[in-house]
């Protein structure tokens, strides 16, 4: 190890010698190593819930993770691209929507942690995982925007109440009260925000 000097001015009379190592404060870039733990593999934790059940639960979680991310980028896509006379409200709707699936995701991905498994995270993992159909790149009319946010509220909602039974039957009551309390109630709530506007009802003079 290197080292090197430098004369330091201490009182504007004496000089004091001081040594000093370049190489303490230079970051160790580009480290390797093996996982600490493969995808899939669940670690026991003191939690009351036998392996079998918490890897049965993460299985599942991680499903509606992967469908809720992917509802997550849907809503801030249509966010972005959404246009017409109702551009206003739908682009803060959109908004607030994806606010709330954004805290859902969390939720979802630390119940899988802290089950003992490992919760997807990169959008390529997830784009494998998803069972919500991938819309196209460019921009669409607003009610297939909402249609296509329709169908994904779906497939997370269904995916969402069989694994909410499920979890009840297993004994794994945090899981059921996640799904049901979160992700199901907040699902709820969007699909009727959004569906509501596609009743084709005169705004001014009633037929
Ligand atoms: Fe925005």
């Amino acid at each position: 190890m290197s080292t090197k000097t430098r004369t330091h001015e201490t009182d504007g009379h004496s000089k004091k010698a001081l040594h000093y190592n370049p190489q303490l404060a230079q970051p160790k870039i580009g480290q390797e190593a093996a996982e600490i733990q493969p995808f899939g593999t669940i670690v026991k934790l003191p939690n009351g819930l036998s392996q079998k059940v918490c890897q049965d639960s993460v299985e599942r979680l991680n499903q509606i993770l992967a469908d809720t991310m992917t509802l997550a980028d849907l809503y801030h896509k249509h966010h972005w691209q959404v246009s017409g006379k109702t551009f206003y409200q739908l682009h803060l709707l959109f908004d607030k929507h994806y606010e709330e699936q954004t805290e859902l995701i969390d939720k979802i991905a630390e119940r899988i942690q802290l089950l003992g498994g490992l919760s997807y995270a990169m959008a390529a993992d997830v784009a494998e995982a998803t069972n919500i159909p991938r819309p196209p790149k460019g921009r669409e009319e607003v009610p297939v925007q909402i249609s296509r946010l329709l169908t994904a509220h779906e497939i997370v909602l269904q995916g969402a109440h069989a694994s909410a039974r499920k979890a009840a039957e297993l004994g794994d009551d945090g899981t059921n009260d996640l799904l049901v309390s979160d992700v199901i109630r907040t699902g709820e709530i969007q699909v009727w925000f959004l569906a509501e506007h596609l009743v084709d009802v005169p705004l001014t003079q009633s037929n």
